[in-house]
């Protein structure tokens, strides 16, 4: 067990046996992991006894919470009523199409988990999203595939930048050899 699960271990302990606790354990678990992996919901089944299956039906049924990891950048897609009738539902549609996954999903390679959120204060700007920090506003389709694959772009050259030094750091790590 490491440490991350031994402190989500003693959360559990201090609400072990209560009723109705589900919600916070969920939640511990969540802040712990980042998301609420199989071990957490087998384990929370034992200590709150009750069945996984009810457990998913939780997980599911409440946003908050995640069954996959976080990916490397968040896209939050406004569909507050500002940017809903400026067709935020098509452009959520348009990046869940670029990206293979769907609402609160996260892709394949990690990437991206895209949220859909309630106003996020730039009404002016609608149909608005967020990746990260940044703000995007009068988007369409043709402009948010391309904030997408920029934002994916730059992380793949990131990751191939990462891995071709790595080699020569680990290499001046060494000692030589004689
Ligand atoms: S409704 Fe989208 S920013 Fe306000």
């Amino acid at each position: 067990m490491n440490q991350t699960e031994a402190e989500f271990s003693y959360r559990l302990w201090r609400h072990d046996g209560a009723q109705g606790e589900l919600i916070p354990l969920l939640q511990s678990a969540q802040d712990h992991f980042g998301y609420i992996p199989r071990r957490a919901i087998k384990y929370i089944s034992g200590v709150a006894k009750v069945p996984e299956s009810k457990i998913y039906g939780v997980i599911t049924f409440y946003s908050q919470f995640r069954l996959q990891p976080m990916g490397k950048h968040a896209i939050r897609m406004c569909t507050g009523t500002a940017c809903h009738v400026a067709n935020a539902g098509m452009l959520l549609e348009t990046i869940e199409d670029e990206l293979g996954i769907e609402v609160n999903g996260t892709t394949e390679d990690g990437t991206f988990t895209l949220f859909s959120v309630a106003c996020i204060g730039c009404c002016s700007l609608a149909p608005v999203m967020m990746v990260d920090d940044d703000t995007h506003g009068s988007l369409t389709p043709v402009t948010t595939r391309r904030i997408v694959r920029k934002v994916r772009r730059k992380t793949l050259a990131g990751e191939k930048k990462a891995a071709a030094e790595k080699p020569e750091e680990d290499a001046a790590a060494s000692p030589a050899k004689e």
